[in-house]
């Protein structure tokens, strides 16, 4: 082949083997193979439609293209000499054809705005996979969240027991910041949504071309507009690797949480031994390592996120070959979210919690302080602010003669009443025992969005029918792409003959 396809007009030798390795995207591309291919079965149609090439030519190439889908990419030479798999798949072509038809391949297009368009195609199927692990995970926390209604746990703001909520109201925020991920990643595929075919290198070109068409046969939303755009721009795949780094950032919260629930210091959930590891020197560890790897693999993501922003943040327009090193952090960035979220729903679904221990816990950490000051200023008709001072200062004397909450009498609320506000403030015994009650402290919050039974049980409805509308939603897109798919390719089979 000597200097190449490529080369052999303009270069007299070949490159540098170091160089042509390392300028090389070969070893990234195989996530594009089939893209590749259905962009130039499109583009070979529409060539043929609007006279710019022969029926009998689009055939032969044709045939060589279904030839080379049928095959797999171990049909191609795929060493790093040529580049990359644009000119992979066009070697291909033209050694099946032979360079007079093969050669006119390429005819009003780019390797821009061809691998701009086969990043969209195959990132509008990795952003149904995110949308539907994410959809299982939610799914998953909703399960346990229906179990959880009354379990009750401490809840806590600076680490530290704030007050009384439930396992079910805990998991229903994650299921509800999974919703605003999900509702991310949507956006995300509506913005990739988008041909640039027919940018060509930038400045579109003379040959009358169909650019609609091609979008249409690759079933896409729309045309890129501006050709220079069209080629230049990665801002879909930010739009898509933020989606994803925001929601791993999510799910390595909910990682920590379990990690802390699992261990002898907190001791609110079991891991069962399917998701654990042990030491090979402690015989007694048990390791939330799943957690702890989705955790880290979150640091990844966001290491992806910041390398492509900074990667895109000074490149002039249009195509720089600098966009080439920000693929495979896309790929990685969506393919770790994607397992991580995978494996984590099945370690939230596995689960135990611990509930006479939450309860404990709840009850231990002074917990119904805020309900007992909310009680004092319903039933002594004082300030919150004073209501507040005379609870905490009922707290401290609870702490320095070693009592739990519900330890505390009508006789401290006296005393602390009297030294906070200079005025003695009662309650009758049983309404004080009330007040001190974690139960019944968490009966009472039916505020909307809280934990109560009634206001969790309204949410719980909600959030299912809000996962339901997004599953919908990603079918209908996985049939479009799937359907689009079908279409093209027996638009090509009906021109082989
Ligand atoms: N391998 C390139 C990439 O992944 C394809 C486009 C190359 N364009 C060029 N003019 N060299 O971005």
């Amino acid at each position: 082949m000597g200097v190449g396809l490529l080369r052999r007009g303009r270069f007299a030798r070949p490159m540098e083997p170091a160089a042509s390795e390392y300028i090389s995207s070969m070893k990234d591309d195989s996530v594009i193979f089939h893209p590749v291919v259905q962009i130039n079965i499109a583009h070979t149609i529409m060539l043929a439609e609007q006279g710019i090439i022969s029926g009998k030519e689009a055939a032969a190439i044709l045939r060589a293209l279904h030839e080379l889908h049928r095959g797999g990419i171990s049909k191609l030479d795929l060493r790093p000499e040529l580049e990359d798999i644009h000119i992979a798949v066009e070697e291909f072509v033209t050694k099946k054809t032979g360079e007079e038809i093969g050669g006119k391949l390429h005819t009003a297009k780019s390797r821009n705005d061809q691998v701009a368009t086969a990043i969209r195609l195959a990132l509008r199927k990795k952003l149904l996979d995110l949308e539907e692990r994410l959809l299982g995970l939610a799914s998953t926390l909703l399960a346990q969240a229906e179990k959880n209604i009354d379990t009750i746990m401490p809840g806590y703001t600076h680490l530290q027991i704030a007050e009384p909520t439930t396992l079910s109201h805990h998991l229903s925020a994650y299921v509800t910041a999974f919703l605003r991920d999900i509702e991310r990643v949507e956006h995300a595929y509506e913005l990739t949504d988008t041909c640039p075919m027919g940018a060509c290198a930038f400045a579109g070109t003379s040959f009358p071309i169909d650019r609609e068409m091609v979008a249409r046969l690759l079933g896409f939303k729309k045309v890129g507009e501006n050709t220079m755009d069209a080629v230049g721009s990665r801002d879909f795949a930010l739009q898509a690797m933020s989606a994803a780094a925001i929601a791993i950032d999510n799910l390595s919260r909910l990682a920590e949480e379990i990690i802390l629930w699992s261990s002898a210091e907190f001791s609110l959930i079991d891991i069962p031994d399917e998701f654990s590891a042990t030491s090979s020197i402690m015989p007694q560890k048990k390791n939330p390592v799943v957690a702890e790897l989705a955790r880290a693999k979150a640091a990844k993501v966001i290491g992806n996120l910041a390398g492509a922003l900074t990667l895109v943040k000074a490149l002039p327009q249009a195509y720089n070959l600098d966009l080439q090193e920000l693929t495979p952090l896309l790929w990685n960035s969506i393919d770790e979210t994607v397992s991580s979220l995978e494996v984590m729903a099945k370690l939230v679904a596995s689960i135990k919690p611990k509930r006479e221990e939450m309860l404990a816990r709840a009850k231990r950490g002074f917990s119904v302080a805020t309900e007992l000051a909310a009680n004092l200023v319903r039933e002594a008709g004082i300030s919150f602010r004073e209501a507040h001072s005379v609870v905490g200062r009922m707290i401290s004397m609870a702490i320095a003669s070693n009592r739990t909450a519900g330890e505390l009498t009508v006789e401290d609320l006296k005393r602390a009443s009297h030294e906070v506000i200079g005025r003695e403030i009662t309650l009758n015994p049983e309404k004080l025992r009330k007040a001190l009650d974690v139960e019944n402290c968490l009966a009472s919050r039916n505020v909307v969005g809280g934990p109560g039974p009634k206001a969790i049980r309204r949410q719980l409805t909600a959030l299912k029918q809000r996962i339901q509308t997004h599953h919908k939603k990603l079918w209908t897109w996985r049939r479009a792409v799937t359907k689009a798919e079908e279409r093209l390719l027996n638009e090509a089979e009906g021109r082989l003959r």
